[in-house]
């Protein structure tokens, strides 16, 4: 098992990954916790038990959760049971429950205690890690939301077992983007070190710019071409698997600027190839209706803001010019 600090001064906690973490939970319940909701989505296969008196609120299924309307719905279950600052949640699922479940934490009663159990690989490595919480709007994603740090985190990796073959590859699309990012060759590691790896990357990141005013912005690389595929339609593409073809977009946009090589471009490839990961840009999607949503994105600084590859490393780079966008979607075709 690994243990990894996020270092956030009074905010800090610990990440805890291995198979059977989920075991740890009444250790990790802090202090002077009275009781505990358990958010989850049916389709979770795994229980968990916070060794103190607790309810289960079970969300509808899917991206669907990801909304205002269930931020009410549960915030309305969690007053009718009397839930106080000194009850906690726990979030057990996939992105989209403990996205939503440490959001519902950080606005109930101004703030109460949560932990994440993220049972999908995309948890792991990603979502359930340094704090950012939030729903989606029909207008894009994650466009309401708060930073909120848990108090632990449980990466239980034996949860990974029941995980839909796709799901779990749909995973490797953000372990792609930590290998980019320069955590090393994830791929030669077995799935613990692996996700071990991407956890202690990202946490030293969010110890560096918890609030994303400068570096954690590496975090979304990727991420601007992924949401605006997500946004304008569902395509069938899962959320890593929009981030592969992103990683590989900004590889030919850092490219047309003269910022990486072809081998540079072509290791892009072969990573995100290697995963069986898509690279193309779904043809039902139009290039202009594409770059467009670009600006809605909420990391988008100016209309032509991306992540991208270049000398000094992966770093934000406004003001690139529109026809490049369209001239790198051409590639991806
Ligand atoms: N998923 C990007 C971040 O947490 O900053």
């Amino acid at each position: 098992m690994s243990v990894i600090d996020v270092d956030l001064a009074e905010r800090s906690y610990q990440v805890h990954v291995g198979q059977g973490v989920r075991g740890l939970l009444p250790e990790v319940v802090p202090d002077g916790v009275g009781r505990v909701v358990v958010i989850t989505q049916e389709a979770v296969p795994w229980t968990v038990d916070p060794g103190v008196e607790h309810i289960r609120i079970v969300v509808p299924p899917g991206e669907a959760a990801k909304a205002v309307s269930t931020v009410e719905s549960v915030c309305r279950r969690l007053a009718e049971w009397g839930c106080s600052r000194a009850d906690m949640i726990v979030a057990v699922g996939g992105g989209v429950v403990t996205d939503l479940g440490g959001f519902v934490a950080a606005v109930y009663h101004r703030g109460i205690r949560f932990i994440a159990v993220p049972t999908t690989l995309l948890g792991q490595v990603d979502a359930a890690i340094g704090g950012k919480t939030g729903v989606n709007l029909p207008e894009g994603k994650n466009l309401v939301g708060a930073f909120w740090q848990p108090s632990a985190v449980l990466c239980d990796t034996e949860t990974l077992s029941t995980l839909p073959e796709r799901e779990m590859r749909s995973g490797t699309g953000e372990v792609a983007k930590y290998q980019f990012l320069g955590a090393g060759d994830l791929d030669r590691l077995d799935l613990d070190a692996r996700v071990a790896a991407c956890v202690r990357f990202k946490a030293d990141v969010v110890a560096a710019d918890e609030r994303e005013s400068g570096r954690r912005a590496i975090l979304n690389y990727g991420h601007t071409l992924a949401h605006a595929i997500e946004t304008a339609g569902s395509y069938d593409l899962r959320h890593g698997e929009a981030v592969a073809v992103g990683l590989v977009y900004a590889a030919e946009v850092a490219y047309r600027l003269g910022r990486i090589d072809t081998a540079r471009v072509a290791e892009h490839y072969r990573v995100i190839e290697a995963w069986g990961l898509p690279s193309r840009v779904p043809d039902m999607l139009d290039d202009e209706e594409l770059v467009d949503l670009f600006s809605r994105d909420k990391k988008a600084v100016a209309d032509t803001t991306l992540v991208l590859d270049g000398p000094h490393g992966v770093e934000t780079v406004v003001g690139i010019d529109p026809d490049v966008l369209i001239d790198a979607l051409g590639a991806l075709r």
